[in-house]
Parts: C-alpha cells; structure tokens; sequence
C-alpha cells in the first residue's frame, strides 16, 4: 500500500495506517430501526486505509479496490462537498462522512489524502459500507485532532449513509464495525445505544460464514420498503397503545393489539420485529450461560422468520441455512445482515468445519447453480490506527 500510496498522492508525506472491520450479526436481525436489541460483533477482515494530511483544501481518495483502472485520485475541496456523485460513486461514504461532520460544526483546516484498501467481499452483507464511513470518521478525527468518540462516530457514520448517500439503514452496522471488541459479541440496545460485551467463548466451534454470492442488490429499495410496513405497524398501534417503537412490545403484547394493524403484510412484519427481539435477549442469556444448544436453535428460528415474516431471504439463503441444520455439528445457522443475498452465519462443530464446508459447497451448487465462498473469522476490535 505504500508504495501505491507514493504512485497515486507523491512521496512526500508520510501516510499512517488505519484499520476498520466488517461485521456479522449473530442475531437481533431488522430489529436495529425498531427500537430493539441485536448482537453482533466485529470480524477480522475488513478496510485497510494510509492517510495523511497535506497542505491545501482538498480531500483526495484512492481504492484499490475500486479504482485499478485509474490512475489519478478523486479530488475535491472540503468546501465543496455537497452532494453524491454517480461516477466512482464509492466516494459518496466517505464525502457523507466528511458532509455530516462539517454540518456538526468539526473544521477541516488542511486536505487530506487517504488510500483505501479492502478484503471485505462487497455486496456480501457484512457491512463494507459502515466499515469506510467509520474508517474515513477515524482518519478525520486522529489526523484533525477531533477526538470523536467511537459511539459518536458510529452515529455521525449511519447519519452519512441515512442522509448522503439514501440508505435509510439502523445503528448496527456503524455501531458494531467502530466498537467492535476482540473475541466478544455487542448486545446493544438501539433505542437507548446502552450496550454490554459478550465474550464469545465457543470453545470446540467456530462461526462460518457463507457467502450466497447472490450479490444484494434489491437491498436498498426493498430494506426501505421494510421499514415503511413497520412504521405503519406502529402507527396503526399508536391508536389504541402508547408505545414509541415496535420493540416497546412484547409478543403478549403485541398478539393482544395486532388487531389495530389494518394490513397483514405489516402485521407479518411487526411480528418479526417483536419476536427477533425476544430471541436476541434469549439468545444473550443461553450464550451467558454457556447453552449453545439453545443458541443454536433460536438462530434457527431468527431465520424461518426473516423468511416467513419478514420475507428477506432468497432462495439460496433458505438452501444455505437448510443445508446446514441438517448437518450434523452445526449448532445454529441463519441468513445475516439486510437480507436479498449475502451470507449465513453457522456455528459448527471444529472437528467437523472441512467436512461442512464440502457438504454445503457440493450441494448448494448442485440445488442453486451457484458456487458458495466460506470464511472462517475471528471475532476483533472496532475501527483503530495501526501503530
Ligand atoms: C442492514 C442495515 C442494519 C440492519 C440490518 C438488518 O445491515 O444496515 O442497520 O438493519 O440490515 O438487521
């Protein structure tokens, strides 16, 4: 990366190095923009970046990811930055950043050039996009001296992509990629971004990740879509009870006033919200107490909802998740992130991961025509400057 760094910005600065992780939730799925709890945690593949300040106004931004047919940087004065842009329009999570800051008053007195480089399959659900906004948020606040802590920067990162770039996503992704901590899951609470750590002890498992390769396309439209029917669940429910998201309820609750939601469509996706919710707390406790049997069953059941309720899965997320309830050594598995492609998360059986790995990858493609990728991971810390 250094030497790509001089190639692309010149050599006379010397850049510092930057790491922020993606991330895989291990339940509380859809639950993040209802007010409920989700517990995920950060993984050990993620965005490199080499940074440095320069004189001058200007932000420059390289990929290698993106950006391998270029040879120039995108260029652009801080006081510039106002809307997206279509080309390169990967740049838009890093401007959003930038953008939000700028509008909570933090003062770029200088430019910046940052050079990205990623090991994150894009489009695979585990969260590239919050891992360049917290990155680019890290950069700024070390380079600039804004001391923004890693909460506040989770914040102003789920307001860039909100309300730069368009995508109407929770606090999970942004929250879990900056706060991440190693070998422990996040339980938080997205209402009031209360939060406690898990260690993660699985001793004789390891969490797989399988990658659809069913890129998510449909995400954005379909994930606003989502959040629309349970605004509208809520406020069917705001008539006859005072609650402020769907997440107040308990499913008691919510069986007892579903007769106010007018359409079943929304009824189906409040009904998601509410029981995730519960499962995540439950799942917290048997993960506490050392019962991976339960949480293996209550991942099980995280998806037969998104599928049945919440209707986020495709059919290769279902053969996924199918194929490996039935193997045996599999504790738990289930679709994870936004949905409409993207991965499944298991928990297997150490022993048994090269066998699983042979099974799912022979039979998904025999079923799908497709061919799965596996990931093993370690669970790691949040965003951070590599010393
Ligand atoms: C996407 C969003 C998150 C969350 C998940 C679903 O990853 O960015 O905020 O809603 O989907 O749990």
């Amino acid at each position: 990366m250094r030497d790509i760094f001089e190639k692309i910005f010149g050599a006379d600065s010397k850049p510092e190095k930057f790491f922020a992780p993606g991330r895989v939730n291990l339940i509380g799925e859809h639950t993040d923009h209802e007010g409920g709890f989700v517990f995920p945690c950060a993984i050990d593949s993620g965005i490199y970046a080499l940074a440095a300040r320069r004189p001058g106004k200007f932000l420059r931004l390289y990929s290698m990811n993106f950006d391998s047919e270029i040879t120039s940087p995108f260029e652009i004065s801080f006081d510039e930055i106002k809307e997206k842009f279509s080309e390169r329009s990967w740049v838009n999570y890093p401007l959003g950043v930038a953008s939000v800051l700028k509008s909570h008053g933090y003062n770029f007195d200088g430019g910046v050039d940052i050079l990205y480089n990623g090991n994150l399959p894009g489009g695979a659900g585990l969260s590239s996009s919050a891992a360049i906004e917290v990155l680019t948020g890290k950069i700024f606040s070390e380079l600039f001296d804004f001391n923004i802590d890693g909460v506040s920067l989770a914040k102003f990162s789920q307001e860039a992509e909100n309300n730069f770039v368009g995508m109407n996503c929770g606090i999970m992704d942004q929250f879990a990629v900056s706060m991440g901590k190693k070998n422990h899951a996040i339980l938080l609470n997205c209402s009031t971004l209360e939060y406690s750590y898990a260690p993660l002890e699985l001793e004789n498992y390891k969490i797989i990740i399988t990658n659809s390769n069913v890129p998510h396309s449909l995400a954005g439209s379909e994930y606003n879509l989502r959040r629309q029917q349970c605004e509208a669940a809520l406020a069917d429910i705001k008539n006859v009870k005072k609650i402020s998201c769907l997440c107040d309820l308990n499913f008691n609750e919510l069986d007892e006033y579903s007769y106010s939601i007018k359409d079943s469509v929304n009824l189906k996706r409040a009904r998601h919200a509410v029981s995730e919710n519960a499962r995540a707390l439950r799942a917290y406790d048997a993960l506490k107490a050392g019962d991976l049997d339960l949480f293996g069953r209550l991942m099980n059941a995280s998806h037969v909802s998104l599928r049945d309720d919440y209707q986020v899965t495709v059919p290769e997320l279902d053969t996924l998740a199918e194929l490996a309830w039935s193997f045996p050594g599999v504790k738990g598995s289930r679709m994870t992130g936004g949905g409409f492609g993207g991965c499944t998360v298991s928990i297997v059986e150490k022993d048994s991961v090269e066998k699983f790995i042979a099974y799912l990858d022979k039979e998904y493609s025999k079923r799908t025509g497709r061919k799965a990728t596996f990931y093993t991971i370690s669970i790691s810390d949040g965003a951070r400057k590599i010393i």
